[in-house]
């Protein structure tokens, strides 16, 4: 409880502090063809909704056996902490420990979603791992004759040598490196908003000398996996389609992913992420037939969640068998950065994490101390001094509370994005940080993020068009250590209508006309059940009230052409009660609305009324018959009854 008042105080002096010092902000980006507006963090809506989360273990009891890595044996070694067990034990018991050597899956099948036992055995006093073992799950018993009980399991990943890697020399001293490493840590839905609002601490790290951060970004797709692409590949997930299809098995090993520019640069590459079945390559996707990067943790956490009974904490994703899923991918990180950061190879990491923040926007509150001593962590390893380290998200909430109030719309399309330049390297590119700094308060995407990785490898570059190959989506999109242009347009940045937030917007939902578009635009989406052949699954949407309808005030002169005029609705519908937001144009003289449904965005979690179908993206907008509600409010809206 004094916990959760400390919490509750410290959130309203951030309010108060964040009051006096931006008082009159009002943009992110104010240009002419942009204006973006800055969206307060603190405002009496959202601060009654949130929950305060307090931080919790997953357990209580200490880890038995754990792995140290000995630099001078260049190898790990498990140590067994008998004393640990003590509470277990009884007159006459031992303790017994075992483990399982686990591998990715075969070939066959689904090698991202599978792990194999390659063998099981008895697990010594200070047993040193040979060097092919890179996951085990551990489990200790006491034992007293016949009678044997089980008092934990657990799991380990080992960040072993690798043939390249095993004859290298640890450098002696830090030489000022020509290719930095670089280390992406990512918090999913996380926008720059609502890191401010519930991770001050984290917030307060990352303001300090050598971070800088974009706050014009926007986001160029719905959810992780078109974001991830743009910020990896340059591509969008539309473009995506004429390399491959990637709900096909071997699709995504073929995307030209940056980690391939980064081992191609002789850098140690690793990624990792938690939450396996909702993780961005993997979430209705098979993810990848070759283990993609060097060191790769996915293989341990399948086993892990599907050898451990679920923890119920916070809810079933927040903690995987002992520990939270999230200190899993970090410590992964952690022995990565340790056993790499002196060596001469560079390093290159992706560290993402969705079990905090993926359904909860408030729930990051309890991973902002951690979160923080991690980061301290990893500073006193060197690796701030060293590395290029980024924090960054894919976008913010897109269902939910936060999201159904006047600024989720923003919101949603803003996430955040922090770098940080070590101390050699702002002092040799002096001009490409005061370029990046300079770039804080102009319309960036995750297009130039992706253009900003590939700059990293090519610091040579002396203007943008050095910088090959670039985005294939976005060709005009720019590594942020060249100056953007001050009147980019969304366009320019690879952000499409639905995802722009830079045109002003005026409220028209009680203009005559506005019930006339809102019922085209509901006839439009069953027609599009009709079209693609969904009417026996998915039922149809009957309009019960609308939210707002807006009008984008576009910047363009082309204003006869009417096509080009925006709106966004926001209505919900019956059965189930569903809330949709949908961009759409609209043509005046043929009362026809334009919009792709692909690009609708749900405002509720939708889980159960879409479990009928698979498509991720149909999943966003059926309401399987088979899951229809009879007893279902009819969400609050302003013009109700329609
Ligand atoms: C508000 O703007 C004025 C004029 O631009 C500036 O002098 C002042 O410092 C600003 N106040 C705050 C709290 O940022
Ligand atoms: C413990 O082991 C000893 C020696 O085998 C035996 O004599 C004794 O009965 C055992 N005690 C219990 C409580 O099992
Ligand atoms: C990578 O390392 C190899 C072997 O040390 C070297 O021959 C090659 O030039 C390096 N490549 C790059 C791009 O630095
Ligand atoms: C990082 O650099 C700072 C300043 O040069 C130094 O004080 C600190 O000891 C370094 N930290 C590590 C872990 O090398
Ligand atoms: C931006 O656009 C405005 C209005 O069209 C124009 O006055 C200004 O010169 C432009 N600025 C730049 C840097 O192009
Ligand atoms: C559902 O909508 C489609 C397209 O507007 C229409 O053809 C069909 O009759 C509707 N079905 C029902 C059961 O209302
Ligand atoms: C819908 O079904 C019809 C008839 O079975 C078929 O011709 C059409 O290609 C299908 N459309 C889609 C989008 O699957
Ligand atoms: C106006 O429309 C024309 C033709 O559609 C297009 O080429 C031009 O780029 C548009 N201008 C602006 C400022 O959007
Ligand atoms: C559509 O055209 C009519 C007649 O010209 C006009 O009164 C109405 O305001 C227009 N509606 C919109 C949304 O532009």
């Amino acid at each position: 409880m004094a916990k959760a008042l400390l919490l509750l105080c410290c959130l309203l002096a951030a309010v108060s502090r964040a009051a006096a010092r931006l008082s009159n902000e009002t943009y992110f980006v104010n240009s002419a063809f942009c204006k973006m507006p800055y969206v307060d963090p603190f405002t009496a809506d959202v601060l009654d909704a949130i929950a305060v989360n307090k931080f919790a273990k997953c357990r209580d009891d200490k880890d038995i056996v754990i792995a140290e890595y000995d630099f001078e044996l260049n190898a790990y070694r498990l140590r067994i902490r008998e004393e640990e067990a003590m509470s277990w034990f009884k007159v006459n018991t031992t303790l017994e420990c075992k483990y399982a050597k686990i591998a990715r899956g075969g070939s066959s099948g689904s090698p991202d979603n599978t792990f194999r036992v390659v063998y099981r055995r008895t697990l010594p006093q200070d047993y040193i791992v040979p060097p092919e073992v890179q996951y085990m799950l551990v489990q200790c018993s006491v034992v007293n004759g016949k009678e044997k009980r089980i008092v934990q399991t657990d799991g380990i990943a080992f960040v072993q040598d690798y043939e390249e890697r095993s004859s290298e020399e640890h450098l002696e001293e830090l030489a000022e490196e020509p290719k930095p490493s670089v280390i992406i840590f990512g918090i999913d839905s996380m926008s720059r908003i609502n890191l401010r609002r519930t991770m001050h601490r984290t917030f307060r790290y990352v303001q300090q000398a050598g971070w800088y951060t974009l706050q014009g970004l926007n986001k160029v797709g719905d959810n992780t996996l078109p974001n991830l692409l743009a910020m990896l590949t340059g591509y969008s997930l539309e473009d995506v389609a004429a390399i491959c299809d990637v709900q096909e098995q071997g699709c995504f090993d073929q995307l030209p992913f940056i980690w391939k520019r980064f081992k191609l640069n002789n850098y140690t590459t690793a990624m990792a992420e938690d939450c396996m079945d909702i993780s961005t390559f993997n979430y209705l996707k098979p993810g990848f037939a070759k283990q993609p990067v060097d060191y790769y943790l996915r293989p341990l956490m399948v086993a892990m969640e599907k050898s451990f009974q679920p923890n119920p904490f916070y809810d079933e994703k927040t903690c995987v068998g002992r520990h939270l899923s999230f200190a899993y991918v970090w410590d992964f990180a952690k022995q990565f950065i340790q056993r790499f950061i002196r060596t001469s190879r560079p390093m290159f990491g992706l560290f993402w994490t969705n079990s905090f923040t993926h359904n909860k926007f408030d729930k990051s509150i309890a991973l902002d101390e951690l979160f923080v001593e991690y980061f301290k962590q990893f500073e006193s390893n060197g690796l701030f001094n060293r590395s290029v380290v980024i924090l960054t998200s894919d976008h913010g909430m897109r269902t939910g509370v936060l999201r159904r109030i006047p600024t989720g719309y923003l919101e949603e399309r803003m996430p955040m994005f922090y770098i940080h330049l070590p101390p050699w390297f702002r002092r040799r590119y002096r001009r490409l940080v005061a370029n990046l700094a300079k770039n804080r308060n102009r319309l960036s995407s995750t297009f130039d993020i992706y253009m900003t990785l590939q700059h990293l490898l090519q610091l040579q570059s002396t203007t943008n068009a050095d910088i090959q190959p670039n985005s294939a989506t976005c060709p005009s999109c720019q590594s942020l250590f060249f100056p953007l242009p001050i009147n980019r347009t969304c366009s320019e940045a690879g952000i499409t209508e639905k995802w722009c937030t830079c045109h002003p917007t005026a409220t028209v939902t009680t203009e005559p006309y506005a019930l006339k578009m809102s019922r085209a635009v509901v006839q439009h989406m069953n027609d599009e059940l009709v079209e693609r052949n969904l009417t026996d699954l998915c039922a149809n949407y009957t309009l019960v009230g609308v939210t707002y309808l807006d009008y984008k005030i576009a910047f363009s002169s082309n204003l006869t052409d009417d096509t080009s005029q925006y709106y966004v609705i926001q209505f919900a519908t019956q059965p189930n009660a569903a809330m949709f937001e949908v961009t759409f144009s609209w043509n005046n003289r043929t009362a026809a609305v334009n919009m792709n449904i692909q690009e609708i965005s749900r405002l509720n979690f939708y889980g159960h009324d879409a479990k009928c179908i698979n498509d991720p993206i149909a999943k966003k907008y059926c309401i399987c018959k088979n899951a229809i509600r009879t007893t279902t409010k009819t969400p609050k809206t302003t013009t109700a009854g329609i």
